[in-house]
């Protein structure tokens, strides 16, 4: 895939997340981890964003939306996203990104977004169908084509968007007779599924996530809430179909999972044993993260200047294309000049 405005054809990735709450490990495991591997694969060709833009959809206090965009950020940087070698920007201090979406929209058939599944998902759930939701993968569009990213990291939830991406931008490409835009594509990893407690897909709006850093009593208690089948005690367990043992397999060493599926298969594990195994990983896991991440609460002015300084090299990849843009579709000074000669 190539970057033409670059003129290279080296890879970019790109993937933002919602401040919409507290950050769950279906997030970590189906985006975050990922994210954090890419930054070293691609140093320098890494753009994460936390989509507060996004979030208006659904926050509608300020203060609220304020603190989850600053515990995203705290999030991130603990959990080893690196300044040096990634991106890291706040989607609203880039504000390129809504004047493509509105370009991008005039090329867009309503067509497409009537098909958008999050949407009525969204609706079903009691949110507000304000035209921001409707046009939420508008918004998306623009995220990613606005620093013509070729890669996009995220779980298995967000390939409808991704789709819809490539469309509006096949849809510009071709109405102005350009390649401007690389077709990007998702990037899923083994976890592209995490289920929650109650064995429906981990989501901030389920009651049934468990936060990054949850404390040692949240998990306690949200582990004992795992749901399980009737099997007594003795009774073979199958792992295939078992939420204890698919939020497991994420956090153990392969050798503890191997243990657990071969002692639920011969009856031999049974719930009390698999739920203490889980409470253990699971306290364990982020154990190594929580310091930086107390470090990093009393340190805001850091947090803060990472996140302008990302904006600020997201910006400056995002004019390019702007003003690439503008001058495509006959808005820059440029092409006024071209068509009075
Ligand atoms: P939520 O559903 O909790 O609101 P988001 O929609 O903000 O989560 O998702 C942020 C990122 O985390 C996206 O890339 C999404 O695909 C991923 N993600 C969210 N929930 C899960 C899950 N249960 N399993 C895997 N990935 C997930
Ligand atoms: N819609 C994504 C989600 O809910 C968040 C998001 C916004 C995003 N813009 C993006 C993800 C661009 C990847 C690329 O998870």
């Amino acid at each position: 895939m190539t970057n033409e405005i670059a003129g290279s054809s080296t890879p970019r990735v790109l993937s933002g997340i919602q401040p919409s709450g507290v950050l769950h490990v279906g997030n970590y495991f189906g985006a975050i981890k990922q994210h954090i591997e890419h930054q070293a694969r691609f140093p320098g060709e890494a753009f994460y964003f936390i989509a507060d833009y996004h979030s208006l959809t659904t926050v509608g206090d300020a203060q609220t939306l304020a603190d989850q965009t600053q515990g995203v950020a705290l999030d991130y940087l603990a959990l080893g996203l690196d300044p040096a070698k990634a991106t890291f920007y706040r989607q609203s201090d880039v504000p390129e990104i809504t004047e493509l979406t509105w370009i991008l929209s005039c090329v867009t058939g309503k067509g497409l977004l009537d098909r958008a599944v999050s949407y009525k998902d969204k609706v079903q759930q009691g949110i507000n169908a304000s035209v921001g939701l409707f046009t939420y993968p508008m918004l998306m569009a623009a995220d990613i084509l606005i620093v013509r990213s070729t890669m996009v990291p995220v779980g298995q939830d967000q390939t409808q968007h991704l789709e819809i991406t490539r469309d509006i931008a096949g849809s510009f490409n071709s109405a102005y007779n350009t390649d401007l835009f690389p077709m990007p594509d998702t990037l899923l990893n083994d976890a592209a599924i995490v289920p929650g407690i109650d064995g429906q897909k981990m989501s901030k709006s389920y009651d049934n996530a468990v936060p990054i850093f949850a404390t040692e009593a949240e998990i306690k208690a949200k582990v004992k809430r795992v749901k399980t089948s009737s099997a007594a005690m003795g009774d073979p367990i199958d792992p295939d179909t078992d939420t204890v043992f698919q939020l497991f397999r994420l956090f153990g060493h392969p050798d503890e999972v191997e243990e657990l599926r071969n002692g639920y298969v011969a009856g031999e594990i049974g719930y009390g044993k698999s739920k203490e195994m889980l409470r253990n990983v699971m306290s364990g896991y982020f154990e190594p993260y929580r310091a930086r991440r107390e470090e990093l609460t009393h340190d805001s002015d850091f947090v803060e200047d990472v996140l302008q300084e990302g904006a600020k090299r997201a910006r400056a990849e995002a004019r390019i294309t702007v003003d690439r843009v503008r001058e495509i579709v006959g808005l820059s000074s440029a092409s006024r000049v071209g068509a009075a000669k």
